[in-house]
């Protein structure tokens, strides 16, 4: 959001223009940035690098006076080497320098991280280099931002190392909302705390759906096959993505639970089907491996997104897009709540839902368990323990004085995963003894 705006605001100020002459661009530029993909290679935990190395032969071919190459793709350490091999094969090395300069966007939130980022990292070995690239940055800079310059080959394992570590938090958090759901514990009090320390920080801590996008299912698999050719195990990272993997697969069978069993023929509201809110990109989103499968058992499914409808589940029978939410929800047994666009924080269920046992499973925790429940409609989310029966007595006779019962009044609850299964809430303070 915002580009289009910015890019004609520029583009209008004769600050921005655009060419496909090749040549011209880059005989006229003094810095040139590579900005293209690097998607992972079918079959292969590798990053496809050829969309770089293509721009890097075009670029030797087109050098005559010296150039910064700028690469702020997202590549594997030792890439730049390898660009400045390719270039060197047609350039002598005097009149060009590759740099590593990694960006550090989200989605839908790339021209606020631009603009304000926590760092930015400049990879050369190269004094005069880096002095001209710092002045590049210098409006950032003078905003606050961070400045880090280092070798090439740091700069692009930093861009790697963070998005892996990023993708082990929502991984950490997610496992342990699976503990929550056990335990009775909330998910966002565990966030909450942790968060408050320092060393650990309460961002990337929201436990959700499997992490998707194009860059940590991506990136951590090109780290780990990065990793595996320099004879490195990096077995946290490859546990990362296994954990996020089954995570997908978990939620679904817990959609099954929901439904006891009885998936055919029910109606299923998806809200939102991109990988996160404020983006129309369904790389990686665990919507696409759950709604196949719940379709695959019978179910009917409707979904709404605010970014529109999705060419991934056109060829599904029984999977239809709704142009609102009130129509996607209409007759719905269950509504899961995907991916937390703003319109889907403050709905009210009970004027679109028209199904009396109507269900909601909440996988971004936007609402209230109790606030739900109130409503009459039976809510299950992430990492937070639904109680439908609490106080029920049990007795038990031995020990009692003559004549008097000794009573066990405890809370009893059952998990959502479990709705035949009673437990005897454990903690102290909910069991309560006494003389009747
Ligand atoms: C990410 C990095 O954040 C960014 O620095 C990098 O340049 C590109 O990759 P992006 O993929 O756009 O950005 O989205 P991000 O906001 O990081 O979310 C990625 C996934 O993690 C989404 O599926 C999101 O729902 C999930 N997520 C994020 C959580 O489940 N919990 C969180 O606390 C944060």
């Amino acid at each position: 959001p915002g580009l289009n705006e910015l890019a004609k605001k520029n583009f209008k100020a004769k600050r921005l223009s655009f060419t496909t002459n090749i040549s011209d661009a880059i005989k006229k530029s003094n810095i040139i940035f590579i900005c293209v993909g690097t998607p992972t290679k079918k079959n292969s935990y590798a990053a496809d690098l050829s969309q770089i190395f293509t721009v890097a032969k075009i670029i030797s071919k087109n050098i005559k006076s010296h150039k910064i190459i700028v690469n702020k793709s997202t590549v594997p350490v030792t890439t730049g080497d390898k660009v400045e091999n390719i270039i060197s094969k047609k350039i002598s090395k005097k009149l060009f320098s590759v740099v590593s300069n990694p960006e550090f966007l989200r989605e839908g939130e790339a021209i606020r991280d631009f603009i304000y980022p926590d760092r930015i990292v400049i990879g050369t070995s190269n004094k005069k280099i880096n002095n001209i690239l710092k002045s590049l940055y210098a409006p950032l800079i003078s905003k606050g931002a961070k400045y880090v310059n280092t070798s090439r080959r740091g700069a692009e394992l930093i861009k790697y190392s963070s998005n892996a570590f990023l993708a082990t938090k929502i991984s950490y958090i997610n496992e342990l909302a699976n503990l929550c759901e056990k335990t009775g514990v909330d998910i966002k009090d565990v966030s909450f705390g942790m968060g408050l320390d320092q060393r650990i920080g309460d961002r990337f801590l929201r436990a959700g759906p499997a992490y998707g996008g194009s860059c940590f299912p991506k990136d951590t698999r090109a780290i780990v096959d990065t990793a595996n050719n320099f004879k490195t195990n990096l077995s946290i990272v490859k546990s990362v993505i296994k954990s996020n993997d089954q995570r997908k697969l978990l939620l679904t069978k817990r959609v099954e639970k929901i439904l006891k069993g009885k998936i055919k023929n029910k109606n299923i509201t998806f809200l939102g089907v991109t990988f996160k809110p404020n983006t129309d990109d369904m790389r990686e989103s665990s919507s696409l491996i759950m709604i196949p499968f719940l379709n695959k058992l019978g179910s009917k499914i409707r979904y709404y997104d605010p970014s529109g409808e999705k060419k991934e589940f056109k060829h599904l029978k029984n999977v239809k897009f709704c142009k609102n939410i009130k129509m996607a929800c209409y007759d719905s047994d269950l509504v899961i709540i995907h991916t937390e666009w703003e319109e889907f924080k403050a709905i009210d269920f009970s004027k679109i839902l028209n199904k009396k046992n109507a269900k909601i499973y909440d996988l971004r925790n936007l609402y209230s368990p109790n606030l739900i429940k109130n409503k009459g409609f039976k809510y299950y989310s992430i990492g937070r323990w639904v109680f439908y029966f609490i106080s029920k007595m049990a007795s038990i006779s031995t020990a009692a004085p003559k004549g008097k019962e000794f009573v066990l009044t405890a809370a009893l609850a059952c998990l959502p995963e479990f709705p035949n299964k009673f437990e005897i809430i454990s903690e102290a303070g909910l069991i309560t003894l006494g003389w009747s």
